[in-house]
């Protein structure tokens, strides 16, 4: 066991991908090294209790660790995040001596160095901030050619269901210079593709500590810096998406046409009882007006099945929704009881077996929209971001090597390229096949 080693496991969202991408940076400028679990003296646990299952893998992962590690107390173990916020001090163990929720990452680095010198220490970083706080620097690392930017933290929408507002605290937005910067500095190391990271975009700004940007206006000043390519952001709420949020996909080229739209539910019946604050309608309003302003924008969604009191009429709206927006992709999951939520205090829960059938239906029909929708795209030009050379993927000319990337719709393409590192490369392309899940297509030009 090298002294300074860490591993992290991480579970969850997007948010909590790049807080553990942060960290690691972080723990590097430090000094420390990345290791194998079976090697690591520091192993970190980042956390999702989203649903009762990514809560349950936490207990079994901390389990695994134990086994792996023999217990020992020479190894530090840090849970961080959602399930940290939630159940605190409670985890504490021979191992675990570290609990930083959702703003405390920000100080795990230094924590992380007071227990390694001080064994007989614990520590608790559970209070949430009054602001956005921002973290320290971390070591300079080889450029990616795909960067993800944190643009706010928390919300306040307490839909029904959701623990969210609960483990990450209330919204706040982070100050636009400062995500400007961020953004800079990744165009500065090669990023063609920015994506902004928030539980609900859209409101941003729309908090005590908001500067008065607003979301539209955000969009427009990160597409304005040079270098950037494309444009995304997840998550936006159907209720916070104003016109010009709308007219953005028409009036900002950087901007992708694809947008992840959580719907839930399709019922009005559902979605007010979810306190979502919108309705079908809205909803369909909201997509044709996508429609209008890019034609082409490629759709996806979360969906919930058997949420508390949903009837099979309830559960047909929303297959009828999912037909009517022709979404290309969507996350489905049954509804799932969370500790402290109003939904959790609702009576008429739906047994698993009625669960889990319609899932299997939804996710069937899933299937069929999004093999229809790949299907479409045969034929069609596209620009692929390359990302890696595709493990499996093999090609008909031995000169040439299948690499991966994403077009502009985020869907996954396959094109066979001459020898050489392509990474962070756009290409232009002709999709040739559509697969079950990916696309195949032929350069048509030279990677730039
Ligand atoms: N802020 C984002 C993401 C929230 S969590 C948004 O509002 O869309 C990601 C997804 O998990 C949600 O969109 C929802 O579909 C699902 N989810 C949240 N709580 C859940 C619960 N209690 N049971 C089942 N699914 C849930
Ligand atoms: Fe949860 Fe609703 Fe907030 Fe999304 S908008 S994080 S579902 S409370
Ligand atoms: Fe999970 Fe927390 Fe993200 S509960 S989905 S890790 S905000």
């Amino acid at each position: 066991m090298i002294d300074n080693s860490f591993h992290i496991i991480t579970f969850g969202c997007q948010m909590n991908v790049h807080d553990s991408q942060w960290l690691a940076r972080a723990l590097e400028a430090r000094g420390f090294c990345e290791a194998p679990l079976e090697e690591a003296r520091v192993v970190v646990v980042n956390t999702c209790s989203v649903r009762e299952k990514p809560e349950q893998k936490v207990m079994s992962t901390l389990g695994r660790i134990r086994q792996v590690t023999g217990n020992s107390p020479r190894v530090l173990v840090a849970v961080t995040g959602c399930v940290a916020q939630q159940l605190g001090e409670k985890l504490f163990s021979r191992q675990v001596r570290l609990v930083a929720g959702s703003d405390g990452i920000s100080g795990t680095p230094q924590a992380i160095e007071r227990l390694l010198d001080e064994p007989a220490l614990r520590l608790s970083l559970l209070d949430f901030t009054s602001h956005y706080v921002e973290r320290e620097p971390g070591a300079d690392t080889p450029s990616a050619p795909v960067g993800f930017v944190n643009i706010m933290q928390g919300c306040d929408n307490f839909c029904a269901y959701c623990i969210v507002p609960y483990t990450r605290g209330r919204q706040k937005s982070r100050l636009t210079p400062a995500i400007l910067d961020e953004c800079r500095h990744l165009l500065d190391r090669g990023a063609r593709e920015i994506t902004l990271l928030g539980q609900n975009v859209n409101a941003f700004g729309r908090d005590a500590h908001g500067d008065g940007v607003s979301f539209a206006a955000l969009l427009e000043k990160v597409a304005a810096l040079p270098g950037l390519k494309r444009l995304r952001y997840v998550t936006p709420h159907p209720k916070d998406m104003g016109p010009e949020d709308v007219a953005a996909f028409a009036d900002i080229p950087q901007l992708c046409p694809r947008l992840h739209l959580p719907l839930q539910a399709g019922s009005d019946a559902v979605l007010k009882r979810m306190g979502r604050k919108y309705d079908s309608a809205r909803y369909l309003d909201l997509v044709a007006g996508l429609r209008d302003a890019r034609p082409d924008i490629a759709l996806s969604t979360d969906l919930i099945v058997g949420f508390p009191g949903e009837t099979e009429e309830d559960f047909a709206a929303t297959l009828e929704l999912m037909r009517a927006s022709d979404f290309m992709s969507s996350f489905s999951f049954c509804y799932s009881d969370r500790p402290g939520t109003r939904a959790s205090r609702f009576l008429d829960k739906i047994a698993p077996d009625v669960q889990q059938d319609r899932l299997l239906r939804l996710q069937a029909l899933q299937e069929a929209l999004s093999q229809r929708w790949l299907d479409a795209r045969v034929g069609q030009e596209c620009e692929v971001l390359l990302e890696n050379a595709s493990r499996r993927e093999a090609t008909t000319d031995d000169s040439l090597q299948s690499w991966q990337g994403r077009d502009a719709y985020g869907a996954l393409v396959h094109v066979p390229l001459p020898a050489g590192d392509h990474t962070g490369r756009l290409v232009s392309a002709r999709i040739v096949e559509a697969k079950k899940h990916s696309l195949v297509a032929e350069a048509t030009g030279q990677p730039w």
